[in-house]
């Protein structure tokens, strides 16, 4: 189905979200729509399906203008539209969800438990075409976010939709994952449907569309031909479009370990997570190292960084310090030698929800007597939100701030001065500008010697960040890998469990 869209408008007060956007879709195509937060993408998707209603503008698919008011009206034109945050219903079963929308769409309703046969078999169909693996009945909150985003996708395909708007599909899900959907697009594309690819994730649109549009701040900036082109030449003129300016990617730093001393030191660390154990014979990192954990969640990589920032006691083995044995003192000596920690849940480990900015900085300084010194905490508060460029106020809830916005005012938190560093997913979510002004934070960090250990499902953050990479894999850890001796196919086998 060919879409075309021509000079949509959409204001919320008056935040212009959509300003005179026109694009064209070709049925077997995937088109991507590429641009900051905020930019306007998620309005537009909404628009096309019927989610937000239009201030003005025309939507034309195959030559026919279309009067697209309710979801109901989009998924009858032939257009779905998988959201940023699911819609599904978590305490149902995955044949439940897969019925969702049915009846009001003029389908029978699925009453009989001969109808419900019916619709297992075409739920097992469509599965089997895209290799994806959907246990009917079972409930929806035990799949993982990748595999319910995959029922979505199965539940607009079984409605009849013909065009399917996805809107940053690749978030929060695991690579197999990610390139199990890149695969059942390209299927989708090749039996002729369209696909409209929402995403700021500059590679993602790269490797998947044919062609691209980038937004900023509620226009259409440019639009591109991907295939065929230098993905370099590509990237910088993207970047620049999305942006407006030339962004650096930080570099890192060489390190020469002749020359530095190693400051942690892990020997025969054993220990038991609630479903895995990690054993790690040995490990030594130097200062203003950053060894990347590698591997899909879950497989001990968090383990590792609770037992080095002392949350976690292991069972057997040894972590020292600079020369100082700390594997069973108190949280305490952990934070005093200089060791800090970035949860990968901002609001549920790293900020208290409700409060502010400024109460967090008044949390974390050390007091002598009773009294807070409100007027001092908030001068604090102010020159963090400058430093770190943090888009809020000293009195902003913390839990009102965007993802990116949270991990600015985190890492605004830590002590400026710190020996070890652990990160869980440190940009997550993150735009590509907060995702680079991170690193940088982090670069200079190390060239003073602090060290880092992390852990990231971008496997290119991994590689471009890491001096050395460890890769988990069942509670099993291998020896630490030279990152230039890495490439992402590489690294992606060892995670999967074939180990270099
Ligand atoms: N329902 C809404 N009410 C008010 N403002 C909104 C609403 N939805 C989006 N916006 C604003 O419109 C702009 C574009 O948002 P959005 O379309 O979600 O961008 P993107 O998906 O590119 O991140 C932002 O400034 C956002 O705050
Ligand atoms: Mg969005």
């Amino acid at each position: 189905m060919k879409v075309e869209l021509s000079h949509i408008y959409k204001s919320f007060g008056n935040v212009k979200a959509n300003h005179d956007i026109s694009m064209t879709v070709e049925a077997g195509t995937v088109y991507g729509i590429l641009g900051e937060n905020g930019a306007g993408k998620s309005t537009l998707s909404k628009v096309l399906s019927g989610f937000i209603t239009k201030d003005s503008g025309k939507i034309v698919l195959d030559g026919m203008e279309v009067d697209i008011k309710t979801p109901a009206d989009a998924i009858c034109a032939g257009i779905g539209m998988l959201h940023q945050d699911p819609l599904d219903f978590p305490s149902l079963s995955v044949l439940d969800n897969f019925m969702a929308g049915r009846s009001t769409l003029g389908k029978k309703r699925t009453k009989t438990s001969n109808d419900r046969g019916d619709l297992i078999r075409e739920l097992r169909q469509l599965s089997a075409t895209f290799g994806f693996d959907l246990p009917p009945n079972d409930r929806l909150s035990n799949l993982t976010v990748g595999e319910r985003q995959q029922l979505e996708i199965l539940r607009l395909l079984s409605l009849g939709v013909k065009t399917l708007i996805l809107d940053e599909p690749t978030t929060g899900i695991s690579a197999s994952q990610k390139t199990a959907l890149f695969t059942a697009v390209k299927q989708l594309a090749a039996d002729g449907k369209s696909i409209i690819f929402v995403s700021h994730k500059l590679e993602d649109v790269e490797e998947l569309c044919d062609r691209l549009m980038v937004m900023r701040q509620g226009q259409v900036i440019g639009e591109a031909e991907v295939k065929g082109r230098e993905s370099n030449e590509l990237a910088s003129s993207l970047v620049d479009m999305m942006f407006g300016r030339e962004l650096a990617i930080p570099a890192k730093h060489e390190i020469n370990i002749q020359q530095t001393e190693p400051a942690l030191v892990i020997q025969n660390l054993q220990i038991d997570g609630d479903r895995l154990s990690l054993q790690i014979d040995k490990l030594t990192v130097n200062e203003g190292e950053v060894i990347g954990l590698a591997g899909l969640e879950g497989n001990g990589q968090q383990l590792l960084l609770l037992a080095c920032a002392g949350l976690l006691k292991p069972n057997a083995g040894k972590i020292r310090i600079s020369d100082v044995d700390m594997t069973s003192r108190a949280y305490s000596n952990f934070l005093k030698a200089g060791i800090g920690y970035l949860p990968a849940d901002r609001l549920q480990d790293g900020l208290i929800r409700g409060l502010s900015i400024h109460e967090h900085f008044m949390l974390r300084q050390s007091h002598s007597g009773f009294l807070i010194n409100w007027r001092d905490t908030r001068k604090f508060a102010h020159e963090a939100i400058e430093t770190f460029n943090i888009r809020g106020k000293p009195s902003t809830k913390v839990e009102r701030l965007s993802g990116g916005n949270q991990q600015r005012t985190q890492i605004s938190l830590l002590p400026d001065h710190l020996n070890l560093l652990l990160m869980e997913q440190p940009t997550r979510g993150l735009d590509i500008e907060s995702t680079l002004w991170i690193w940088k934070q982090m670069m200079a960090r190390c060239e003073k010697g602090m060290m880092i250990l992390f852990t990231s499902s971008d496997l290119d953050e991994i590689l471009q960040y890491s001096d050395r990479i460890l890769v988990f894999c069942g509670g099993k850890v291998s020896q630490p890998i030279d990152a230039k001796t890495l490439t992402v196919d590489k690294l992606g086998q060892a995670i999967g469990g074939k180990f270099a």
